[in-house]
């Protein structure tokens, strides 16, 4: 949790930090012995597409890791709160918000001329500890409308969007369709989705309002099942004009057949509806990966490319977030994710010496492949 001694420092690091802050980078075929500059960064290459590019972050690494709040100034367009704006880190108490760590990061973005997606109003995971004992049936509705009212309504008109509701869908629920057994579905009821949407429009009416869930990018079975589900439960809210855009997660792995045609074909379903779709939380899982620290970022790069490629030629993909910035911070190096080898995981687009990896180059080359917008799907 950030403190006030973290806050302020932040405000320093918001103050030094350069956009134009380079980073040395690894030898690269395209980059050998070069930096990754202002001119270079992903940022740059984004902005010349018309494009956002983003990452997760964590508010007390900006305020700490001078290098850090360096690539993410120099690097990045658009930032997302990693957990400083999910229930447990805003909700101290029943009724209490805190928003000193959210807050700094509004404030390094705005400082740095980025934008700032909000993640997240209504999900069954990160809740407080007093959450189980004083939610009921009796106040579910209330605590989840006051909670986003206060927490939209304290950023209102100053973030790009909002995952309003996230990982609503469960491809084990018993249910038809699909919605997981979540203590929001049971204390709120079938249409909490619907209460969270139309809450968040009237508290912040300039955000987009975002749908997000995973497991729903490839073509096997679960995943094909799953993003039925998901495209029902969309087309349900647009029916009632209280959604904007999709966030698809891309938590991949290493070997993951990204070339399916049954995900671009969903965004196009989005795009005939009018909604915008934003790759939220992409990082590739190599914790079952074999071969040697290059085979497993050559695979890394291929599906940041292909991926990447794919959803970038679609006119209503506008926006494309990693899980984070550097291998040094990623969740994916939790002993939850650990290779039997022990060897860290390099999931991201720079490496855990701020050295950017293939990945990096990869996802650069893909934000060039943008096609011109008179060519655009
Ligand atoms: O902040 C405490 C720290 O004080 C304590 O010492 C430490 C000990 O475990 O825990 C810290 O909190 C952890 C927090 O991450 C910050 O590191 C929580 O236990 C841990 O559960 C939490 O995990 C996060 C997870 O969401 C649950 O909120 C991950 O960092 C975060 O990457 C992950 O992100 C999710 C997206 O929100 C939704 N999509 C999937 C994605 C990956 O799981």
């Amino acid at each position: 949790m950030l403190n006030r001694r973290d806050f302020l420092k932040i405000s320093a690091a918001v103050a030094a930090v350069s956009p134009l802050s380079a980073v040395r980078a690894q030898s690269s075929s395209t980059d050998s012995s070069s930096e990754v500059s202002a001119a270079n960064s992903l940022r740059a290459h984004a902005e010349q597409h018309g494009l956002l590019v983003g990452c997760a972050v964590a508010p007390e690494r900006l305020a700490n890791d001078a290098q850090y709040a360096a690539l993410v100034a120099g690097q990045i367009n658009l930032l997302v709160a990693e957990n400083a704006m999910k229930w447990h880190a805003l909700r101290p108490a029943p009724d209490k918000f805190d928003f000193t760590a959210a807050d700094a990061i509004l404030a390094f973005a705005e400082s740095h001329n980025q934008k700032l997606r909000g993640h997240n109003l209504c999900w069954h995971e990160a809740l407080p500890d007093w959450f189980a004992s004083t939610v009921t049936k009796a106040n579910a509705r209330q605590t989840l409308t006051k909670h986003i009212e206060t927490v939209a309504g304290h950023f209102a008109g100053k973030l790009h969007s909002w995952d309003v509701v996230n990982e609503a869908i469960d491809p084990a629920s018993p249910r038809p369709d699909g919605l997981r057994v979540s203590p929001w579905l049971e204390l709120a009821g079938e249409d909490y989705i619907e209460l969270a949407f139309r809450t968040a429009r009237q508290a912040d009416p300039k955000a987009l309002l975002t749908y997000n869930d995973y497991g729903i990018e490839l073509d096997t079975p679960k995943h094909v099942d799953k993003r039925a589900k998901v495209l029902a439960l969309v087309q349900r809210l647009h029916k009632s004009g209280i959604i904007d855009a999709v966030g698809v997660q891309s938590h991949l792995s290493a070997g993951d057949d990204v070339s399916g045609t049954g995900l671009r074909d969903f965004v196009r379903e989005l795009r005939g509806m009018g909604l915008q779709v934003f790759i939220t939380e992409l990082d590739v899982n190599t914790q079952k990966a074999q071969g040697t620290v290059a085979d497993r970022d050559a695979e890394v790069a291929r599906i940041y490319r292909e991926y990447l490629t794919h959803m970038l030629a679609e006119s209503n993909v506008t926006a494309a977030l990693t899980w984070g910035i550097t291998d040094r911070y990623t969740w994916l190096n939790s002993p939850r994710y650990a290779r039997p080898d022990g060897q860290r995981q390099r999931p991201l687009p720079f490496d855990a010496d701020y050295k950017p990896t293939s990945a990096f180059f990869a996802e650069r080359a893909a934000l060039d492949s943008r096609p011109a917008a008179a060519d655009r799907l």
